[in-house]
């Protein structure tokens, strides 16, 4: 059986496990600060695995000895958002933890492929392939699965055509300036203003855009969990199948779509040896400026970072 070690089981943590579990893809390791806390969650799932008939082995730890040799690596350590704040808010709490967990991790699995969540996204997905040495195909952030899945939630709900039918494609990086391609997207082939209005869809594109945002506020004290850690599964489950998925997701890009040195959300194929390709699509100006504005925050942000602390 593969190894997953996921650091942070807070909600998008354990969340994580739990997809996992159900995959039946991999033997679990969970890791926290708070003590107790993963060793409890760890040892309540097991006792799920009889109720749903899955032989995984789930461990809490506040140890990370015991993630040894893991073929994948989790990191969802670090502070949510609360109601008002914006990813970036994070950046300063969040590139301290994410730096430790990184620096941790790499000496125990030096041939994992890792995955990250923590926010803001991008940056801490630069930042774990700073801390960790690893070579950029082995570092991949998880973002437009999720955006495009609620971009893809929206048109099913709107238009009442089952999500299996809905293909949405959301580049760029994970903030409020993401970019939902809608002339790509479509349903079962057909383009999306096929189904629904110029106004409609616009109002879907934006309400894409601050999907994080409006959990949040529903939320009151994190920010969503079912969704992210869906979207790590699939992508833990791509990796060890080696199936060659092409989903959006933040790679580091050397030139493509005209960027170097961030990493930024685009098409993917996920195998066994994580970001296999880079999917370019033919984009008109709009889709450019589109991205290209959303990768200067992105920029941004890694210059910040790169102002915090020693990478
Ligand atoms: P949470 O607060 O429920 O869990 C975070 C866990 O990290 C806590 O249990 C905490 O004890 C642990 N932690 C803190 N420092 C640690 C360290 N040094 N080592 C190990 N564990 C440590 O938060 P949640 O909801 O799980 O979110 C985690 C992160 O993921 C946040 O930064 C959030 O913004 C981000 N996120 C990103 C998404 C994405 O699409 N990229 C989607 C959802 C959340
Ligand atoms: C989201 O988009 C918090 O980044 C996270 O829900």
């Amino acid at each position: 059986m593969a190894k997953i070690s996921v650091i942070g089981a807070g909600m998008t943590g354990s969340t994580t496990a739990h997809w996992l579990a159900e995959r039946e893809i991999a033997d679990i390791v969970l890791v926290d600060i708070m003590e107790g806390m993963p060793q409890g969650k760890a040892l309540d799932m097991t006792q799920a695995m009889p109720i749903i008939g899955k032989d995984v082995m789930i461990l809490g730890s506040n140890d990370y000895a015991d993630t040894k040799d893991s073929d994948i690596v989790v990191i969802t350590a670090g502070l949510p958002r609360k109601p008002g704040m914006t990813r970036e808010d994070l950046l300063v709490k969040n590139a301290n933890i994410v730096g430790s967990v990184a620096e941790e991790t790499i000496k125990y699995s030096p041939n994992a492929i890792y995955l990250i969540l923590t926010n803001p996204l991008d940056t801490m997905t630069y930042m774990t392939m700073m801390k960790t040495g690893l070579p950029a195909n082995k570092i991949i952030g998880q973002a437009g699965i999720l955006d495009s899945a609620r971009m893809s939630a929206f048109i099913a709900m709107e238009t009442g055509v089952s999500v299996q039918n809905i293909n949405c494609y959301v580049l760029g990086g994970h903030g409020d300036s993401m970019v939902p391609l809608t002339r790509h997207s479509n349903i079962a082939g057909v383009p999306l203003e096929k189904y629904l209005d110029a106004d409609k869809l616009e109002a879907i594109v934006q309400r894409t855009r601050k999907g994080g945002g409006e959990i949040v506020g529903l939320l009151k004290t994190g920010s969503a969990f079912y969704a992210p850690s869906a979207a790590i599964a699939q992508m833990a489950e791509a990796i060890l199948k080696d199936k060659k998925l092409i989903v959006p997701c933040a790679a580091y890009l050397n030139g493509e779509y005209g960027q170097k040195g961030i990493f930024f959300g685009v098409p993917v194929m996920l195998g066994k040896g994580g970001v296999e390709k880079i999917i370019e699509y033919d984009l008109n100006e709009d889709e450019k400026t589109a991205l290209q504005n959303s990768a200067d925050a992105v920029a941004k942000s890694v210059e910040e970072l790169k102002g915090l602390v020693e990478l």
